[in-house]
């Protein structure tokens, strides 16, 4: 299993199974992103809300390798108008896709479609956990701030063992924040995202190698550079 970070929220995930996991796939103007989008694969695509900078190229890349499209209700609604195949689902819900579960699962964040000329609302935005073919379990938080519920429910009722998770601060959790997240969720693996895409969510991700090595739980941080990817 292979879990490449395309820069931003942006990953690949490629199953034993070879099945390719596309999640927030905002590549063409993504500045750290390493790849072109006419080079993306895709068997499925997760998106966590409509903003721009997760929303990305969905539409391009559906249509070129016709991937199927999970979303909230409304971004659903919207993508099967626009001729998609679309499968909407709502937060606590699940979905299987071959072999593989995914959960839609709370963010504390906000959602609009602006990536359409006139805004429509987008519902709420979510994270995801992906129960894999091997059983692992990944947890894409989107963009969101800490909630409680990192505790009662992703960790306690989904306990996933890898973990993607924000760190820019100002539009989602900074490092703070995502030290307690980590604190909270437990995984056996964190993967830093959501930040150097732009200097206003600069970062520096070995500050946070630190602080969540300072908790003394065990969690392994991973740090990739856009392109770059954790396999196992
Ligand atoms: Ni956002
Ligand atoms: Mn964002």
């Amino acid at each position: 299993m292979i879990i490449k970070w395309l820069g931003h929220s942006a990953f690949q995930i490629i199953t034993e199974h070879n099945l390719k996991i596309l999640i927030d796939p905002f590549i063409s103007n993504n500045p750290s992103c390493p790849v072109k989008v006419e080079e993306v694969q895709a068997d499925i695509i997760l998106v966590t809300h409509g903003h721009q900078d997760h929303f990305g190229d969905t539409m391009e890349i559906a249509n070129r390798t016709g991937a199927v499209v999970v979303s909230n209700h409304e971004h659903s609604v919207y993508l099967s108008q626009q001729g998609f195949d679309s499968w909407g689902m709502n937060i606590g819900g699940n979905i299987k896709f071959q072999d593989i579960n995914i959960t839609m699962v709370n963010a504390t964040h906000s959602s609009d479609m602006d990536f359409i000329e006139e805004i429509g609302a987008g519902g709420s935005s979510c994270g995801f956990i992906i129960k894999l073919e091997n059983d692992r379990i990944i947890y894409h938080s989107g963009d969101t701030g800490l909630y409680g519920d990192m505790r009662t429910i992703i960790r306690d009722i989904y306990h996933p063992e890898i973990a993607l998770i924000p760190i820019g601060d100002r539009f989602t959790m900074g490092l703070m924040e995502a030290t307690i997240a980590v604190e909270w969720i437990e995984p056996e693996i964190v993967i830093p995202m959501h930040y150097n895409t732009y200097p206003i969510i600069e970062q520096n991700p070995l500050e946070f190698t630190e602080m969540v090595e300072s908790l003394n739980t065990g969690t392994k941080v991973v740090i990739l550079e856009p392109g770059e990817y954790y396999e196992e």
